[in-house]
């Protein structure tokens, strides 16, 4: 039986996402992202999101179907992205695919957006993901450690953050160094030339104190303040801000906390495979990172191309494909959209 025709909605943050798969060969990834207008607030503001959602999708879904050189009817089924995200911005999505099911005749798979992003991972052209793996997932919205032994039927949350997401740490202390959001790649740019080592930032729930309730879990709004009181110290002293070096430093909590944990979870599990997705992948410093303590523990490690590691409608087809191989029933029409999904 042919690889299953499979279009993908993903629209639980601010990314209107529409990808088309067969199997896991990837046609098509269209995005449009309503960033620029979160810009001018400092963050995702969720009704904004809606509304752009409402705009971006319908062009989307067309711009893919051109893109894939396909037309609806050609569609196996349709998958889209049930939760966790902004609830207003999901039911976009969620209304969209519905009546793309019911229209077309076609099944709809409602899926795990954090699932999802592992899911990326089918369509690479490498050699496919062997399970069980550990992924960390880590963007504006999310940050979580997850055990994939079966990306279908099998997918534990080991931990995840207790207040900041990793991107959004980013984001805020970009902020308050007067750097514009998004703040990623911003705080990259400024930690050019900066010691990593120049200032010790805490280590959110890294004591042993901590680890025995929350080994996997991650905490960055402590980190923020460290940096926000060390910023206003020297300010207070008379002292110039050294960027380059409070960057640099404060990139290095952030990474070392998340390698240091997702690494940890390798190591205690016996899983010798760590997977990592989400927008702050693109963090060179994290790959590189990455790269060395996994190198040295002995752990393979696999980074889906970036375009796949933001957020994307490709991943969500790509997980729907892979239920329907799998011979996994459609979600029917009933469900709705989960802001909390876990
Ligand atoms: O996955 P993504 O595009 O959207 C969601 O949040 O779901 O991730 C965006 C986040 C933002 O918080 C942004 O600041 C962060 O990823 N980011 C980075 C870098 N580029 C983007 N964080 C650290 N270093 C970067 N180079
Ligand atoms: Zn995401």
């Amino acid at each position: 039986r042919a690889a299953p025709l499979v279009l993908g909605i993903e629209t639980s943050c601010d990314e209107t996402g529409v990808g088309i798969v067969r199997g896991t060969d990837l046609l098509a990834n269209t995005i449009a992202s309503s960033m620029e207008e979160h810009a001018r607030y400092g963050g995702v503001v969720p009704e904004v999101a809606a509304r752009a959602h409402l705009e971006a999708l319908g062009p989307a879904i067309r711009q893919a179907l051109d893109e894939a050189s396909v037309s609806l009817a050609d569609l196996d089924a349709v998958a889209v992205t049930s939760g966790p995200g902004l609830a207003g911005a999901l039911m976009v999505g969620v209304g969209a695919a519905k009546a793309l099911s019911i229209s077309l005749g076609v099944p709809l798979y409602g899926v795990n957006h954090l699932v999802g992003h592992v899911g990326a991972d089918l369509l690479d052209d490498r050699a496919p993901l062997e399970t069980p793996t550990v992924a960390l997932l880590v963007s504006g919205g999310h940050t979580s450690l997850l055990l994939v032994r079966d990306l279908v039927s099998d997918v534990e949350l080991l931990g995840e953050t207790i207040d900041d997401a990793a991107g959004e740490a980013f984001d805020k202390v970009a902020r308050l160094l007067g750097l514009p959001y998004p703040g990623g790649p911003e705080i990259d740019r400024a930690a050019i030339g900066g010691d990593p080592d120049s200032i010790r930032f805490p280590r959110g729930l890294t004591k042993p104190k901590d680890l025995e309730r929350h080994r996997y879990d991650f905490s960055f709004s402590g980190l923020k303040t460290a940096v926000a009181r060390w910023v206003e110290r020297a300010e207070a002293a008379g002292d110039e801000v050294p960027l380059a070096d409070v960057a640099a430093s404060f990139r290095e909590a952030v990474v070392d906390v998340l390698v240091g944990k997702a690494i940890a979870a390798c190591v205690d599990l016996g899983v010798p495979r760590l997977l990592l997705g989400g927008g702050v992948v693109a963090n060179a410093r994290l790959r590189q990172v990455a790269e060395q303590r996994a190198d040295a523990a002995g752990i393979s490690l696999r980074i889906p191309p970036f375009s796949l590691c933001t957020d994307n409608g490709a991943m969500i087809a790509a997980l729907g494909a892979k239920l329907i191989m799998a011979g996994h029933e459609a979600s029917g029409l009933g469900f709705g959209a989960d802001s909390t999904l876990p």
